[in-house]
């Protein structure tokens, strides 16, 4: 897919939420920017934590097939379904939870997929982070803004960056203002096609 000519018509955003709590933080910020989009625009929601997903098993290199768990078929469904995904994960240990890394260890199984063409398919899609953390200094989330940077550069990927929000208790989040007056305009953002910090222009010095 190329995303070059999508209208708002064409646009489908797939919201998923990393925490291991529910009502939590990262929710609530992903939740105030997505009031932002457009009516038209589709939203899907998908909480990680309710249906959780089996452990992955690295089965790439192996013969035959794997089976595929209801919750992976559902997944990859919903995933290849919208052309903007949207990591709504906490920061823990200054990376994404480990709900999310789950899903997203599942991509490479997706990859390995005859017939599939995950990755042609993810190709000029966007990827999107919203994260709450309980730390103040935000240079402590670069890790996992790093992190889904690099993810999709790999996949051919847009990346419209992390929406931070600062609280530790479910709510606190309510009380950042300026994270949530990001939140207002976040998904208006321009999403360049992501690059590996390597390919980044040095500029002139
Ligand atoms: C396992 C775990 C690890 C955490 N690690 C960090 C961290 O590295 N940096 C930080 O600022 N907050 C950390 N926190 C605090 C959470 O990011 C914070 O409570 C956040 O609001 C949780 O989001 P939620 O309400 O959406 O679950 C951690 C919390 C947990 C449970």
């Amino acid at each position: 897919m190329t995303t070059d000519i999508l209208t708002d018509a064409d646009r489908s955003f797939l919201f998923v939420l990393g925490s291991s709590r529910p009502d939590g933080n990262t929710e609530i910020l992903a939740r105030a920017a997505a009031e932002q989009l457009p009516a038209g625009i589709p939203q899907r929601w998908v909480d990680l934590a309710e249906d959780p997903l089996p452990d992955f098993q690295d089965g790439r290199h192996e013969d035959g097939t794997w089976p595929v768990s209801e919750q992976e078929e559902e997944l990859r469904r919903l995933t290849l379904e919208a052309t903007d995904i949207v990591i709504a994960s906490p920061l823990y240990w200054y990376a994404v939870s480990a709900n999310t890394k789950r899903y997203l260890d599942y991509w490479s199984g997706w990859l390995g997929v005859p017939g599939l063409d995950f990755k042609k398919r993810m190709g000029g899609r966007t990827l999107w982070g919203v994260t709450a953390m309980a730390d103040e200094n935000e240079a402590t989330a670069d890790g996992l803004i790093t992190s889904l940077n690099n993810t999709a550069a790999y996949m051919g990927m847009r990346f419209g960056g992390v929406l931070l929000g600062n609280g530790s208790r479910p709510g606190q989040v309510r009380a950042d203002e300026r994270a949530l007056t990001r939140a207002k305009t976040f998904f208006e953002r321009e999403a360049p096609l992501a690059r590996f910090p390597s390919e980044e222009e040095t500029g002139e010095r």
